[in-house]
């Protein structure tokens, strides 16, 4: 039996950052997604912030006119977001907290304490068809909030693993924090929770997370737009599936053996 592919999500947002650093119109967001597509990706992730700081409305429309690839639309659970979504019906919409003062988003989305408001949301975006992913922390309560609320879909935020990951790859707080990742991608399993993950991952860091069987997807963008510049755009995506499909290739021979 081949290994399940795990699906790379690719997030196009710090193309378009580059881009408003200058204004204009380059580097073009869009582009870049045409080129991930051609490296392989098997889907595009952009996330229209409220304040607009990278990826624009314009953007959103040019990536649902012209890309091919199923496109995971990032967005906060504020009503001008959903009348977005469903304006344009993307393939999924990711439901992240948003903070404006932010660098990037900080931790996951609180299920629990929103369930109120997610519901509607859930309900609004599943009715238009649209795969409705809530980005959470590897909380076991925010997974069975998740399933509460309905959504087929959580994306596990993997930003405290891959921090303490750089601090110390084999320390206890990166032993700890990718347990967390295992555990809470087998409670999605066994919740019937599609599971995804993402946040700050790296060619090296990746490989424990690839590794983890009940993930199917990953969504990866600043590494790979950070790398681009050194290799191209095409390059960092294929090394990056490589190595994800070496991953997970090595877990099931290490869970055969
Ligand atoms: N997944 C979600 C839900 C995100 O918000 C982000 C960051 O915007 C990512 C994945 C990708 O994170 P990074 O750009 O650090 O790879």
């Amino acid at each position: 039996m081949t290994p399940r592919n795990l699906r790379l999500g690719v997030n196009i947002d710090h193309v378009a950052t580059i881009r408003n650093a200058r204004g204009g119109g380059h580097p073009d967001p869009v582009r870049a997604a045409r080129q991930a597509a051609d490296a392989g990706a098997d889907g595009i992730t952009a996330h229209l912030r409220e304040d607009r700081r990278h990826i624009s409305d314009d953007d959103i429309q040019r990536l649902i006119a012209s890309i091919d690839l199923p496109l995971n639309f990032e967005m906060a659970a504020t009503p001008e977001m959903l009348e977005i979504a469903l304006r344009h019906r993307p393939h999924a919409a990711c439901i992240v907290p948003e903070k404006r003062l932010e660098v990037t988003t900080e931790g996951g989305l609180d299920a629990a304490g929103g369930h109120n408001v997610l519901k509607r949301y859930c309900g609004r975006l599943s009715d238009a068809d649209i795969r409705v992913s809530l980005f959470i922390d590897p909380d076991p309560r925010q997974l069975e909030a998740a399933q509460a609320l309905g959504a087929p879909v959580v994306e596990l935020h993997t930003g405290a693993y891959c921090e303490a990951f750089i601090a110390d790859m084999a320390g206890t707080r990166a032993q700890d924090e990718l347990a967390r990742l295992q555990r809470a991608a087998a409670l999605a399993q066994d919740l019937g929770l599609e599971c995804h993950a993402g946040h700050g991952l790296t060619y090296d860091s990746v490989k424990p997370v690839a590794a983890i069987a009940s993930l199917v997807e990953l969504n990866i963008g600043h590494f790979l737009i950070g790398e681009a510049i050194y290799v191209g755009l095409e390059s960092a995506i294929m090394r990056m599936r490589a190595i994800m499909n070496q991953a997970r290739a090595d877990a099931l021979a290490a869970r055969r053996a």
